[in-house]
């Protein structure tokens, strides 16, 4: 089976809710033992209902400095090894350029770039000595494309682009590749955040499939990316947005 995780660690970011526990879900339904982090405490339950028994919760807040080197040494420690990072926690905070407050430009710049380069250093280091991994971030169809009021969000996306070549290309050597996934809307709390109403409605027109992703198909892509068949992908950034940023 292409996607058999049966000898796999997974370490996945924002486990708790939305795209990150979809792939949880769908890396434990294929075998992986699946370590979960999110900075909320319902990680602890979203990870007691995966399938297979040998998962393990850390409740940890990424943007603390120390945060991703002792959530990866935990990983290791519990799981004994690591094969697969999932960078899926994010958050997004909406408003137009000329209003958008400084705390909110911190916070967005701190939890989707910053600590995912954080995660990817520090799993970066266990996997290239290993000689083998696969680390896959959530990035967006904002990486690629400008949307009203998302000025931070758009800019932390498109640099998880620049990110991502960089490690693909320091890292391929050492058999790990490094790739970024763009989804468009998704069915997420994140996603019904951000497009709730007629901002929904309006972009849902404009994506020619006509409607939202919904988790588990990003996961289907994600756990392809993570799987041991996809090897010679790396420094990708595959959109999967019904052909919105494509036609
Ligand atoms: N939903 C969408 O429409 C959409 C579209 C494109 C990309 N994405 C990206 O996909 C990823 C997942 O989004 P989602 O829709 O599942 O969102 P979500 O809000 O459902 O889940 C995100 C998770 O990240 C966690 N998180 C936030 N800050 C954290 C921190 N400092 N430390 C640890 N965990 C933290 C949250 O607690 C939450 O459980 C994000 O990176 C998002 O930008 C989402």
């Amino acid at each position: 089976m292409d996607q058999d995780f049966a000898e796999r660690v997974a370490l996945v970011t924002g486990a708790a809710s939305g795209i990150g526990l979809a792939i949880a879900r769908h890396l434990a339904d294929r075998g992986a033992h699946v370590v979960g982090v999110d900075v909320s405490e319902g990680v602890r339950d979203a990870v007691a209902g995966l399938a297979g028994g040998r998962h393990h919760a850390i409740v940890a807040d990424l943007t603390d400095r120390g945060s991703p080197a002792a959530v990866v040494d935990e990983a290791v420690a519990v799981a004994g090894g690591l094969h697969v990072l999932v960078n899926s926690a994010g958050i997004v905070r909406l408003a137009p350029a000329l209003e958008l407050s400084a705390d909110a430009w911190d916070a967005t710049i701190a939890v989707n770039l910053t600590a995912t380069f954080r995660m990817s250093q520090a799993a970066g280091r266990v996997l290239v000595a290993a000689g083998y991994g696969r680390i896959v971030t959530l990035a967006s169809q904002a990486s690629v494309i400008g949307l009203d009021e998302h000025v931070a969000y758009c800019a932390s996306k498109a640099g998880l682009l620049g990110m991502t070549r960089v490690l693909s290309l320091e890292w391929a050597g050492s058999g790990v590749t490094v790739n970024a996934v763009s989804p468009t809307v998704v069915e997420t709390p994140l996603g019904k955040e951000a497009w709730a109403g007629e901002r929904g409605e309006a972009m849902k027109r404009l994506i020619p499939v006509g409607r939202f992703a919904q988790p588990e198909e990003v996961a289907s892509l994600v756990a392809y990316l993570a799987s041991d068949v996809a090897g010679m992908i790396t420094g990708e950034n595959v959109l999967i947005d019904g052909g919105y940023a494509s036609v």
